[in-house]
């Protein structure tokens, strides 16, 4: 999507469309009597059909306007005034990028009377660009062609000193959404087009367009590494594992960097204990972690965010073959700790737990992880928001701040000695499988194990990865989750 900006009064804009949003009313605000005596009593003839009153999800179209330039007046609700916020304006253009009378326009403008505030013409450029998200490189002939035809669009401001603010936010909405377009990309890519060395070549790929510091770790480095817990997971598997580094410099040489970690398992089949056939393909997505941190990065580089970051992602398929680990092998991670593994599903801990010590190299100031770690997480917040755990308080309530200006919702949960008596091998260190009870939060307590000496937060977005029904700006299928989050903590982010 290109975007034009343009000061003036609506009824002077030349395209096709142009869009309002309304908030639920019960008289005419100044501006809707305006527009229904332009268009000769329509918008009450609306209001009293109850066709539109403003609410959350209603769009009406008005035609041949007499004072108008625009052919179609598009009218989208935002619901109640008392309860408007960032994601009202995000899921009412999430509706309206899907409204055929503006896909099928060739020029589009979106009115503001002012803008106040950045983030709401922000939310408006990422809930159109979300919204109209659909994967369509492996269709073919007709069904391969994306019908909107609308591929530049106007934003337009009535008054003149707002300008700047709606540039910020639309260039700043762009870049967001589709760094967040390019996560959906990746983690709705099937294995047998994204294994691990093609993962690794798609972020060399991207750190050369977008100016990060990149290195990829092959098989003899990640053993030179002595990254056993990651190498278990892909001796089974004839693609060989990868161990992906990216680097944002946006502060000071000097600046501690932040450190991102994603879970990067390309395909999860579980290994020798395999899992159900039943949703097993969904398994292709086991490394939305990894593409919420290649996101992320792209996104900081893109937007110039002024923190030192580092994106590590190691990466590996989950097989089971005649080379696969057994249950009950015994493997040594990278930090000399030995982990019985009771459950070859239980991969992605094992991977993470190199990761997170690898990070140590980088002494960071505080190191976040992502991954798609434990089924159970349906069973705590569903399909609505995602689990947090770690080792500091601050840290977590910045997620819960970030969480909230993005509507990518978390939550803390606690992990407890009990949890980490879970995790107790009786031959080895640790386990990589505390059972059933409390599976989400004794995969915490794994992790902190490989943890040093910084504060760390836990992400496990298993779920939250993919919107099973579809939302308004959420498509059905996968969604991304979690890097509007990320990017949102590391550009408010100050020292702890
Ligand atoms: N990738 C899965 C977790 C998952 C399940 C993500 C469903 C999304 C949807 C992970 O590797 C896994 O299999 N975890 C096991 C751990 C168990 C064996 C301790 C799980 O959650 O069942
Ligand atoms: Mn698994
Ligand atoms: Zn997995």
């Amino acid at each position: 999507m290109n975007f034009t900006y343009a000061t003036g009064k609506p009824e002077d804009c030349s395209v096709e469309s142009i869009v309002f949003f309304v908030p639920e009313f019960k008289t005419l605000s100044k501006q809707l009597k305006e527009l229904d005596r332009a268009t000769n009593g329509s918008v009450s003839t609306l209001f009293e059909a109850e066709e539109f009153t403003g609410e959350q999800g209603q769009i009406s179209q008005l035609m041949n306007a007499d004072e108008y330039k625009a052919k179609r007046i598009i009218l989208v609700g935002l619901g109640s005034q008392k309860s408007i916020d960032h994601d009202s304006y995000r899921k009412a253009s999430g509706r309206l990028s899907r409204h055929w009378g503006l896909m099928n326009s060739q020029s589009a403008s979106i009115y503001f009377d002012s803008v106040d505030d950045l983030t709401i013409p922000q939310a408006v450029v990422e809930g159109l660009i979300l919204g109209a998200f659909k994967q369509l490189e492996f269709k073919t002939g007709d069904g391969a062609k994306d019908k909107n035809k609308l591929t530049s669009l106007q934003m337009c401001v009535g008054d003149r000193r707002s300008l700047k603010r709606l540039e910020k936010g639309t260039e700043r909405g762009a870049i967001i959404a589709e760094g967040q377009v390019l996560v959906r990309t990746l983690a709705g890519t099937p294995a047998n087009y994204l294994t691990p060395p093609m993962l690794a070549k798609e972020a060399q790929k991207l750190a050369r367009t977008y100016g990060l510091k990149c290195k990829i770790l092959d098989e003899k480095v990640i053993e030179k590494e002595k990254m056993g817990a990651l190498l278990s997971v892909s001796q089974g598997s004839v693609e060989p594992p990868r161990f992906i580094i990216l680097e944002h410099q946006g502060g000071k040489a000097t600046q501690k960097p932040i450190v991102l970690v994603g879970k990067g398992v390309t395909f999860d089949t579980g290994g020798i204990s395999l899992k159900n056939a039943l949703n097993m393909h969904e398994m292709k997505g086991d490394m939305g972690g990894a593409a919420v941190v290649l996101g992320t990065m792209v996104t900081a580089a893109r937007l110039g965010i002024s923190q030192n970051i580092v994106g590590l992602i190691p990466s590996a398929e989950n097989m089971p073959s005649g080379h696969a680990t057994r249950p009950g092998d015994i493997v040594t991670s990278r930090n000399g700790k030995t982990i019985e593994v009771i459950n070859t599903d239980a991969e992605g801990r094992l991977l993470l737990a190199d990761g997170l010590d690898y990070a140590n190299s980088f002494d960071p100031q505080a190191v976040f992880d992502i991954a798609t770690l434990t089924g159970a997480t349906l069973y705590i917040l569903g399909y609505s928001g995602a689990p947090i755990m770690g080792n500091n308080e601050k840290l977590l309530s910045r997620l819960r701040e970030a969480a909230d200006n993005t509507a990518e919702r978390v939550w803390p949960l606690p992990i407890w000695d009990d949890h980490r008596k879970q995790m107790k091998s009786p031959i080895a260190d640790l386990t990589n499988s505390g059972g059933r009870p409390a599976g989400t939060i004794s995969a915490g307590a794994f992790l902190e194990n490989f943890v040093g000496d910084w504060p760390w937060a836990h992400i496990d977005i298993a779920y939250v990865d993919v919107e099973p029904s579809g939302k308004p700006y959420v498509p059905k299928g996968v969604t991304g989750f979690g890097m509007r989050l990320l990017v949102e903590a590391l550009t408010n982010w100050k020292r702890l």
